[in-house]
C-alpha cells in the first residue's frame, strides 16, 4: 500500500488495523561512470515497495535527496545539508506521529545519511519523551545475508561506493537505464573520505573499491528477494518488541 497512491479515509481506516509504516530513504548523488545518480534512492524504494507488499504495510513516498556533500565534485549530485535532512526527517516522523503512526521504520540506502537520521531519531525522542514513535533505520546492504551475497557473487570487488550490488539492484529495477564504460582500473582505490573536491581526487571516477562491471541484473533479483526476506523479518522484530 502506497501513501501517495492512497486517499486520506483509505490512511484512516489502515490506522485501524495498523500504526506502523516504512520509509524509503536514498540520495541523489554520483556512482561512478556506470552507476545511476538515483541508485540509492531506486534500490530504497524498490526494497521498501517489496516489504511493503509482502506483510501488508504502507509505504510512504521515497526521501530521494540525503546528505551528499562528498560527492558534490561530480556533476549531477544533489545535497541536503546535515542539519536539512535532520529536520525533513524528524519533520516526517512527526507528520506521521500526529495521525497516530507509533513504529517508523526507515529502509536506507546510502552510508552518508546514517548519523544524521540517527541523530534525527534522537531529536524525535528527546522533544516528545512520553508517545514519540519508535523509529528504526535499516541499511539494506549491511544486512549480514545481502552481504554474504555480494560476497560470493563479487568478493573484495564488491567495494564500499558504486557497489556492484547496489549497481545490480538498480539495474534490476530499471533495465532500461542499465549503462556501460570502460573502468580504468577495473577495481577502484579505497581510502578514506574527507570533503568534496578531496574525494575526486581520491577517486578520480567516482568509484571505491568496486568494480560495478561485475554488476549482472539477474543477480539484482537475487538481492531483492534476499534484502526483502531479511528486512520484514528485522520489521517484524521491531513491531513486535515490549
Ligand atoms: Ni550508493
Amino acid at each position: 500500500m502506497l501513501l501517495e497512491l492512497s486517499t486520506w479515509p483509505e490512511i484512516e481506516a489502515y490506522l485501524q488495523r495498523d500504526t506502523s509504516v516504512l520509509i524509503p530513504i536514498g540520495s541523489t548523488e554520483q556512482h561512478g561512470p556506470t552507476g545511476l545518480i538515483g541508485t540509492d534512492a531506486i534500490c530504497a524504494q524498490t526494497l521498501a515497495r517489496g516489504v511493503g507488499e509482502r506483510l501488508g504495510v504502507l509505504v510512504t513516498p521515497t526521501l530521494h535527496i540525503g546528505m551528499a556533500q562528498h560527492h558534490m565534485a561530480f556533476p549531477g549530485t544533489l545535497s541536503l545539508r546535515p542539519e536539512t535532512l535532520l529536520a525533513v526527517v524528524r519533520d516526517v516522523i512527526e507528520s506521521l506521529s500526529r495521525h497516530g503512526f507509533t513504529h517508523c521504520y526507515f529502509i536506507n540506502g546510502h552510508g552518508g545519511n546514517i548519523p544524521v537520521v540517527e541523530s534525527a531519531f534522537s531529536a524525535v525522542y528527546a522533544g516528545d519523551p512520553e508517545n514519540a514513535p519508535r523509529c528504526r533505520l535499516a541499511n539494506w546492504w549491511r544486512l549480514p545475508q545481502v552481504a554474504a551475497l555480494a560476497r560470493e557473487l563479487y568478493g573484495a570487488a564488491e567495494g564500499h561506493h558504486a557497489t556492484a550490488s547496489e549497481v545490480a539492484l538498480s539495474f534490476h529495477t530499471h533495465p532500461e537505464a542499465v549503462k556501460t564504460a570502460p573502468l580504468d582500473p577495473p577495481v577502484a582505490p579505497t581510502g578514506p573520505i574527507f570533503d568534496a573536491r578531496d574525494f575526486r581526487r581520491r577517486f578520480p571516477d567516482g568509484r571505491i573499491g568496486s568494480n560495478p562491471a561485475l554488476a549482472r541484473v539477474e543477480h539484482g533479483a537475487r538481492f531483492r528477494e534476499v534484502a526483502v526476506q531479511a528486512i520484514a523479518e528485522d520489521f517484524r522484530r521491531f513491531v513486535h518488541a515490549p
